[in-house]
């Protein structure tokens, strides 16, 4: 059995339309940073009296060498402007033909609205506009999901205005490389540069710590959040963090990088590339290299290879992130000990398995290694909620069935989900609600989002069922996930 728990899809740009509600107005907004000035943009919502400023496409690193680790970015000078997105970095989304169109037509309709190009890194900040003399607002850190395979910051499924506005924060997207570019797996890389996304993500956290006092927020009160593979980078944070730790919370959507097995993904996927090539792994550097992106692109895609971030790599993910958990105590903490939010939705498997698989699918991937990662969390007295999202929409399913499908609950906690003739009250009130949470649980982590610790679970309910109910876990997990600890406990070392 392939333990990829990680290697999953993870963005939902179908869901994602812009609201109609929304009105541009000026004056620009202007920040300086510690590479130069910049002007961003703003926006303001009927639902709202806030005004959101828009700082977007702020480079946090320079153009990167195709497979270099990242640099800050160069200061410029003159103002900077951050009223457009920047491009995205280069995407793969793999053939079979089917499995291609639906993954874009679920994760990438609309497409990044810059393009993609290696210069990517780039990240965006939605900062309420700030009244003289008022407090440092927190901040919430973007990480967005896609199998390390693809995902843009700047989808509109992850406009941060909507949540700033709500919630009085201050939201950040990034982006990161992703596939060949940010996990090549090429020969005799150093170890500690082989998973340049993680990296990426590194550098924009530092940026974002460095800077996002400019835009009224506070460095001191980051909380990171992801969904999929987006959660998966926020575990590697959080068990092998940056010293001293930049951030004070974290929540896992749908991901986690504890219960997960090493992978030799990136380094087979390079040797077939070389193969294609007629060269040796070694040979194949220099050609890889000089060959244009859209050009080692479209290859990839079609040799359908596989890129994975590796464990143990020295820089970014512990070799024994499970176990690093488990032994961190207060006096020797190993990990990041800060209070953690973690769950899923009802119905992940949905969008990866036949319909009589989907369940143990989700299940084994993604229900029950939250299960675990938040008991070992709590077990090693780290404060730490759980969540599950049980809720459906008519404006946010891709086919009949999908259910609580994996990302559904993303342009929920965005506020981002489609207004139209299909919206609901009832899915404007679960969307607040999930805002309100999160932001909450970013404001005080030590208090939590509003619900008691786990084994109690707070869900977002479906249909018939109340917006919000706090259960105990059994009703959730449902004896579901002991058969699947057995393999975890088996397969994965700790
Ligand atoms: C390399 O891959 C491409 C795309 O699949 C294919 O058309 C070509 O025949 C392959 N070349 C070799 C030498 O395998
Ligand atoms: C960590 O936990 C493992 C068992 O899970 C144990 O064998 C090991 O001694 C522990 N290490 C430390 C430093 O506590
Ligand atoms: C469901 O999973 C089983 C076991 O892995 C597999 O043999 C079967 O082909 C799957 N069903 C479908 C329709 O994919
Ligand atoms: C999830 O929703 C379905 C109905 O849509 C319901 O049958 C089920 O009990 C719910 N699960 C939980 C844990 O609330």
């Amino acid at each position: 059995m392939k333990l990829h728990l990680l290697s999953c899809l993870a963005s939902a740009a179908i869901l994602a339309a812009t609201s109609p509600l929304e009105i541009r107005q000026a004056p620009n907004p202007s920040a300086s940073v510690d590479t130069g000035s910049l002007t961003g943009t703003t926006t303001t919502f009927a639902s709202s009296t806030a005004t959101v400023n828009q700082f977007l496409g702020i480079p946090f690193g320079s153009k990167p060498p195709r497979f270099s680790p990242p640099a800050a970015a160069p200061k410029w000078s003159g103002i900077y402007d951050a009223s457009k997105y920047k491009p995205a970095c280069v995407q793969q989304f793999s053939y079979p033909q089917e499995t291609r169109d639906f993954i874009i037509a679920v994760f990438n309709t609309p497409p990044p609205p810059a393009g993609e190009d290696e210069d990517c890194l780039n990240l965006n900040v939605f900062a309420p506009a700030a009244t003289v003399g008022a407090a440092l607002k927190p901040v919430m850190f973007w990480i967005y999901g896609g199998a390390f395979s693809f995902g843009a910051g700047s989808l509109p499924l992850y406009d941060g205005s909507h949540f700033a506005a709500d919630q009085d924060i201050v939201i950040v997207t990034i982006n990161y490389r992703t596939n060949i570019f940010g996990f090549p797996g090429y020969p005799n890389q150093p170890a500690n540069q082989q998973n340049l996304g993680l990296l990426d993500q590194r550098l924009a956290l530092d940026w974002t710590r460095r800077n996002i006092k400019a835009f009224g927020g506070d460095p001191d009160k980051i909380t990171i959040f992801g969904e999929s593979a987006g959660a998966g980078s926020v575990d590697t944070l959080v068990t092998d963090p940056p010293k001293p730790v930049p951030f004070r919370a974290a929540i896992m959507e749908s991901g986690q990088a504890s219960i997960i097995a090493q992978n030799t993904d990136s380094r087979d996927s390079w040797n077939k590339l070389a193969a294609n090539l007629s060269k040796t792994p070694e040979d194949a550097v220099a050609t890889v290299e000089a060959m244009p992106a859209t050009q080692l692109k479209a290859l990839v895609e079609e040799l359908e290879l596989t890129f994975f971030p590796v464990k143990g790599d020295g820089a970014t993910w512990s070799a024994t992130p499970r176990r690093d958990r488990q032994n961190s105590t207060a006096a020797n903490p190993i990990i990041a000990r800060v209070p953690i939010l973690i769950g899923s939705n009802a119905n992940e498997g949905t969008i990866y398995a036949a319909p009589e698989n989907a369940t143990a699918y989700g299940d084994f991937n993604f229900q029950c290694p939250a299960k675990y990662v938040g008991e070992e969390s709590i077990a090693a007295g780290i404060p730490t909620w759980r969540y599950y999202f049980n809720a459906t929409f008519p404006n946010n399913t891709p086919f009949v069935g999908a259910g609580a499908f994996h990302s559904s609950e993303v342009p929920e906690v965005f506020g981002t989900y489609k207004e139209n003739a299909q919206t609901t009250t009832r899915q404007r009130d679960l969307s607040k609600a999930m805002m309100k949470a999160w932001a909450d649980f970013a404001k005080d982590p030590t208090q939590g989002p509003g619900w008691a610790q786990a084994p109690r679970i707070g869900v977002f309910g479906g249909d018939g069922q109340p917006v919000f109910q706090e259960v105990d876990a059994e009703a959730v997990d449902q004896g579901r996930c002991a058969q699947y600890k057995v393999i975890y406990d088996t397969y994965i070392p700790i």
